[in-house]
């Protein structure tokens, strides 16, 4: 695995395995300090593609090593709006049973914004004051849109935002369609952590696999700095860092 600085980012490049094991290794070690603090490890966790394979490394970890997550406090990035938790493309269920199902973490520890409130806008400042009264974000794990979304903070997304209900873009909508059997039963919105909420963790790392990843990743890493491409804004993190294979890396 190679290692390069731009700006404030590191960007680690390798074989998908390598990736997963350094992020890992990140996470076992917050958790062993945390444990130590005698305080619980506050990880933002992600759904997609993407982080699956590292899934499956913190699940056999989990299995084979012993690495308990009974000491964490979980929050996920996102949510589709209206679908249930029930629905086997919410994220909710995605997330337990990619993750959670496999590993000695407390239900009552595991957060994702709600698919169904009467009252979105409430539901999604009570999620943001959870994620506070946790003491933030320890460790927050981020995909990237294929127009540089993170989590859903679509194009235009303000570097002050917060978990808000949003309207998913077209070129959202058109990736998640084959998943859900087609475009015209993708919800039109969600709820999101906001770009403050996701740059106030102590620790970002991004990670993008593919060669469909390439162009917007290099964008968000080396381009402008804006709201035109969501990820941008990592820039100005001071401890982030980039986990991209050889094809999401250009190299
Ligand atoms: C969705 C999620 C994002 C994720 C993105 C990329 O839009 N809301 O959090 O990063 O998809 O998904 P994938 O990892 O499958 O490319």
């Amino acid at each position: 695995m190679k290692k390069v600085q731009i700006g404030l980012q590191e960007v680690h490049v390798g074989e998908v395995d390598e990736l997963c094991r350094a992020l890992a290794d990140e996470v076992e070690a917050l958790l062993e300090n945390r444990l130590k603090e005698g305080k619980p490890a506050v990880l933002g966790l992600a759904t997609g593609s993407t982080p699956l394979p590292l899934y499956a490394e913190l699940i056999r970890r989990h299995r084979e090593e012993g690495l308990s997550f009974a000491n964490v406090i979980s929050f996920n990035l996102d949510e589709y709006e209206g679908l249930g938790r029930d629905h086997e493309r919410s994220y909710w269920c995605e997330m337990w049973k990619n993750l959670f199902d496999h590993l000695d973490v407390r239900p009552e520890n595991v957060s994702v914004p709600p698919s169904i409130s009467d009252d979105p806008d409430r539901a999604a400042a009570e999620y943001e004051a959870a994620i506070q009264a946790a003491g933030g974000i320890d460790w927050q794990l981020l995909g990237i849109g294929g127009e540089g979304h993170i989590g859903f903070n679509e194009k235009g997304s303000e570097p002050d935002s917060r978990t808000r209900r949003v309207t998913l873009a077209r070129k959202t909508i058109v990736d998640a369609a084959p998943g859900f059997g087609g475009e015209k039963n993708v919800p039109n919105h969600a709820i999101t952590m906001g770009v403050a909420t996701i740059l106030e963790a102590k620790r970002v790392v991004l990670m993008a696999r593919g060669a469909s990843k390439k162009e917007i990743v290099a964008r968000a890493l080396s381009g402008e700095v804006g709201s035109d491409v969501p990820a941008s804004f990592l820039q100005n993190h001071e401890n982030v860092g980039w986990f991209l294979d050889d094809d999401a890396a250009g190299s």
